[in-house]
């Protein structure tokens, strides 16, 4: 299995996103090495709630960026994050219950829902938060001065 890299492109523009999505790929990375490692069912449960624990306080950090922004985009967008929530309560469930370890069909559908929604949710978000600051600085002369230091 391919490494699940960050990449610049993912970059939404608001850096606690941005902090947060790498943390949910290091997240995903940590269960795919796990596995491929062929860790035990304790570590692989640890790991898988890590995951999910980084998932809703990402989730819940980023609906509050979107309400703050009043994205209008937010009800759509709220229900993917519902959806793949549903998804992790379920894997976890069954992890627990050891009615099925999280296998590599498991760990295929989390990277790639983490990348289709960086790239399409995320990034449409990012985008429009990028637009709402031009129009709220509609003078570029008067706009303040990019912090270049970094
Ligand atoms: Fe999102």
């Amino acid at each position: 299995m391919a490494d699940l890299q960050w990449k610049k492109k993912y970059a939404v523009g608001v850096a606690s996103i941005d902090d947060e999505h790498q943390e949910m790929f290091a997240a995903v990375r940590a269960l795919e090495a796990a596995m491929n490692r062929k860790a035990d069912a304790a570590e692989m449960g640890e790991l898988l709630k890590t995951l999910a624990a980084a998932t809703v306080r990402h989730f819940a950090d980023e609906e509050a960026v979107m309400r703050e922004a009043k994205y209008p985009g937010i009800g759509l967008h709220a229900a993917n994050h519902q959806r793949l929530l549903e998804k992790i309560d379920a894997f976890v469930a069954r992890h627990v219950q050891n009615t099925a370890a999280l296998n590599v069909h498991a760990l295929n559908f989390l990277r790639d829902w983490l990348v289709i929604h960086v790239e399409n949710d995320d990034a449409r978000l990012g985008e429009w938060l990028k637009d709402r600051a031009r129009e709220q600085a509609p003078d570029p002369k008067k706009a303040p001065a990019l912090d270049r230091s970094a």
